[in-house]
């Protein structure tokens, strides 16, 4: 996006066809060779070795419902090593082998893989005997090529694979495995910014997960060559992949998450208002926007400076005209309770004048041409070289780099453009797949290593941010990802429109990415590019107010979009919802320590409220936020109403605190201060206060919003920022939600752990009570003060209480469960 350094991009262009022409392209060639008959198994400690007419096939039981697949056709097999994967050694887990005319079975507790003897075909099936998957060829493999080549059932919905512009299922399309900036995207543009081979099948009756652990250049294609088949390709590397087996998403995710590595706990400030435009310049800009915010009372955590306040767009430098004073400005915004977010790209100008440049070449951390020379391409600056943070030696540096950045006080880093992109005036604005990277000491190329540069970039930043502010949770977000880069850094969903159906496109890609492992991911809200009207702006407000990320950003070339420039009515329906997001904080950080803890996704399909629903499993236009809250957004222009069909239960219009049977389509009423919020009965969804940003005031009063209903609900509590927390310094609340059979609701409140919070007082609101109740107990003691009016009980407690008892009103009780399963049984 913006002014490609034109004449830089066309030179580039022309070099890169001469170097192509000397290094040669990535060929594929020959015909296949598959697996053929089974010849011997042998067992090893953990699983068994097949060895078939031309190959070996190695599966090992990582966990008792994972089974990691490898193939090698020498039949040798090292010790693998993946940038991915954050856990090697597993505990031990039984397993059985079985030996039958036709095939051999390797069974662990919840995953048992068949293999056939006659054709090395392997078939995965459950605890229940499912098969959950099947390959329809043996593993295959010609030149530069290897392919797995699956089963797709008619009945089997595909999600996964990150943030793809392309609606939640994702059947019927080939992915390509590589990292592309698409410069804008649009709807069905494959590939962007990610490769996260992460692939999530699921039926009625239960889900599975297949990771394919290759980060070279390949495809996944869903049903789109075949639509019965799903293809796994790569370029190069072993073809290694890994089968989840699970009762439903929730598990699956669980162990893919404890494979590829968790997202550490945020600071809780970044789960606030994010404000962002390329670019906001020169200071007096910045402080203006801060300001107004301020004035305004639009809460607002975080403010980001975009590729302008560099020293022309030199990493690592400040443009000293429009920003001669950076520690000032940045010491005023922190006053005024803000953090500042900064963007690093990752190409150095190639200036014999700049330190940066200078040191790195000095000490030889950039990537090479195979004739030793440093690769130069142009970006934002013109020509420029490029960190190998393949190299442990090129990640140090970067982060030895921090210091002009982080001194003067900015709190997060921004990494873009890391896929890498350079500016190519002949397409294809790549690395070309023939530079030299040092993998660890492996020497491989930008085939093996594309995929990973962004992540690699993230987790470079990020341990610089770990060196240089101690006791800081980072904040680090990146817009190339690979799979594990949960560990490193949040995500966005990248340059996408100011449209429609960009509005749209956000859930299902948001959604996606929770089912990847990267839950922690929003749009650019309102759209990157083009001029989204006063309507659209609200709409996505309010969408984007239940997101995991919330942030707006827009390019250079669009009018000012701030949530004041369209007046009245739409600023303070705007400041209504960022309020929204901001008394929902607690439950939405409850729901990032899960995430943290578990892998759950913070956002969730709606499948997931009703798995059992067929009606529920195309449901793209609505989401569940955890387990407690449905979102249904108006993404319609001019839309009054909407229909929707609410999952089976109960449930409570989130406004009127009126209770709802769900199970059946609704018409509810859109007008444009209203984006339709229900929460399950048997759910308490904790409150603050609002504040201007997290942090302002010590929040002096708990606020729970009881929905009277069967459920359990566990919520998280800590200080927000700092490390205490993986010292103890944290506690989980487990609240039960009961409907008394002689009429009545009881809320058991269970809290271990011990952090304190600063409030001590309790205020509840129970929701869905008929009449009014005889009594309110609170500990067993009649409590002091209660208020009873239109179906809600009311009280207040000085402290946190055990057990709350609303005694004898008319509760209708119709049971509803929590689906979600609870990690700590
Ligand atoms: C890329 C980023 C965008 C940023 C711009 C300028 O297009 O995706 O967010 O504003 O570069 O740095």
């Amino acid at each position: 996006m913006g002014v490609k350094t034109p004449v830089a991009s066309v030179q580039y262009g022309i070099n890169k066809v001469r170097m192509d022409a000397v290094y040669g392209r990535h060929k594929t060639a020959g015909e296949f060779k598959s697996l053929g008959g089974v010849v011997s198994v042998e067992k090893h400690e953990r699983g068994i070795v097949i060895t078939s007419e031309n190959g070996s096939v190695r599966l090992t039981v990582i966990a008792p419902d994972c089974i990691q697949v490898r193939f090698q056709e020498s039949g040798t097999f090292g010790v693998p090593f993946s940038y991915a994967v954050a856990r090697v050694s597993w505990p031990d887990v039984k397993f059985t082998l079985g030996e039958g005319d036709d095939a051999f079975t390797l069974a662990a507790p919840e995953i048992t893989c068949v293999v056939d003897r006659s054709t090395s075909r392997l078939t995965f099936r459950n605890a229940q005997g499912n098969i959950i998957a099947r390959d329809a060829e043996p593993i295959r493999w010609r030149e530069g090529e290897m392919q797995l080549v699956r089963e797709l059932p008619a009945d089997e919905q595909s999600y996964g694979l990150a943030a793809q512009p392309v609606g939640l299922n994702l059947r019927g399309k080939r992915y390509e495995l590589w990292n592309t900036d698409p410069v804008i995207y649009s709807r069905d543009r494959i590939p962007i910014y990610y490769t996260i081979p992460f692939y999530l099948g699921v039926t009625s009756n239960f889900a599975h997960g297949l990771f394919w652990d290759n980060p070279s250049r390949g495809w996944i294609d869903i049903g789109a060559e075949e639509q019965d088949r799903l293809m796994f390709s790569g370029a190069s590397g072993e073809l290694r992949y890994y089968v989840f087996s699970g009762l439903d998403v929730i598990s699956v995710l669980n162990r893919y998450t404890e494979l590829t590595g968790r997202m550490p706990l945020p600071p809780m400030w970044a789960l606030g208002f994010h404000l962002s435009r390329w670019s906001y310049t020169p200071a007096d800009k910045v402080r203006e926007i801060a300001t107004t915010l301020r004035k305004r009372n639009i809460p607002c955590d975080a403010i980001y400076l975009d590729i302008d306040y560099m020293d022309g767009f030199r990493c690592f430098t400040w443009d000293r005209e429009k920003f001669p004073a950076p520690a000032v400005l940045l010491s005023e915004l922190a006053d005024q309770g803000f953090k500042v977010v900064a963007i690093l790209d990752p190409g150095i100008k190639a200036d014999p004048d700049y330190k940066v440049y200078e040191s790195g070449l000095r000490e030889d951390v950039f990537l090479k041409l195979p004739n030793g020379k440093p690769f130069v391409g142009p970006v934002w600056a013109g020509n420029s070289v490029f960190p190998d943070f393949t190299s442990p030696k090129a990640r140090a540096w970067w982060a030895a780099q921090f210091d002009p950045v982080i001194k003067p006080g900015i709190a997060g880093i921004w990494n873009d453009m890391n896929e890498p992109t350079v500016f190519s005036a002949a397409g294809g604005n790549e690395i070309p797949e023939y530079v030299k990277h040092d993998f660890e000491g492996q020497n491989l190329t930008h085939l093996e290593a594309h995929n990973l540069y962004g992540m690699l970039m993230a987790r470079a930043s990020r341990e610089a941010l770990e060196k240089m502010k101690p006791g800081k949770r980072p904040f680090n977000i990146t817009r190339a990802a690979h799979a594990g880069a949960q560990r490193y850094a949040s995500t966005w969903t990248g340059d996408n429109q100011a449209t429609w159906d960009h509005l749209r496109l956000s859930i299902s890609m948001v959604l996606n990415s929770g089912l990847s492992g990267l839950a922690f991911n929003g749009p650019d809200v309102s759209g990157f590019s083009g001029n989204a009207d006063a309507e659209l702006y609200t709409r996505w407000i309010q969408l984007g107010a239940m997101l995991p990320f919330f942030r707006v950003h827009k390019a250079n070339d669009t009018v000012p979009h701030e949530p004041w420039v369209y007046g009245q009515p739409y600023e303070d329906i705007i400041r209504k919802y960022i309020n929204l997001r901001y008394q929902l904080l607690p439950y939405l950080y409850s729901l990032f320590a899960q995430n943290s803890q578990n892998g759950w996704p913070i956002i969730r399909p709606l499948f997931m409220a009703d798995p059992k629903d067929p009606k529920l499993r195309g449901v793209e236009d609505m989401f569940m936020v955890g387990d407690s809250l449905l979102v249904a957004p108006v993404l319609e222009k001019g839309q009054t109403e909407r229909e929707l069909y609410l999952p089976r239960g109960k449930w409570f219009d989130y406004y009127t605190n009126m209770p709802i049977q769900g199970g059946q389509i609704l018409t509810v009423k859109t007008p444009l201060d209203m984006m339709p919020l229900f929460a399950r009965a048997g759910q308490v969804i904790p409150q603050w206060p609002v504040q201007q940003y997290v942090g302002q005031t010590p929040v002096d009063e708990l606020h729970l919003k009881v929905y009277a209903g069967n459920g359990e609900v566990t919520l998280y509590e800590d200080a927000g920022e700092g490390m205490e927390y993986q010292s103890g310094g944290y506690r989980w609340l487990y609240f039960t939600c009961k409907l008394l059979p002689t009429g009545g609701v009881q809320l058991d409140w269970r809290r271990a752990g011990k952090y304190r919070p600063s409030y001590e007082r309790v205020r509840c609101e129970v929701f869905g009570i008929q009449i009014e109740p005889k009594e309110v107990q609170l500990d067993g003691q009649a409590a002091p003060l209660w208020y009873f009016e239109k179906g809600v009980v009311e009280f207040t407690a000085n402290k946190p209480f055990d057990n709350a008892r609303i005694i004898d009103p008319d509760v209708d009780d119709t049971p509803s469960t929590t689906l979600m399963h609870s990690p700590f049984k």
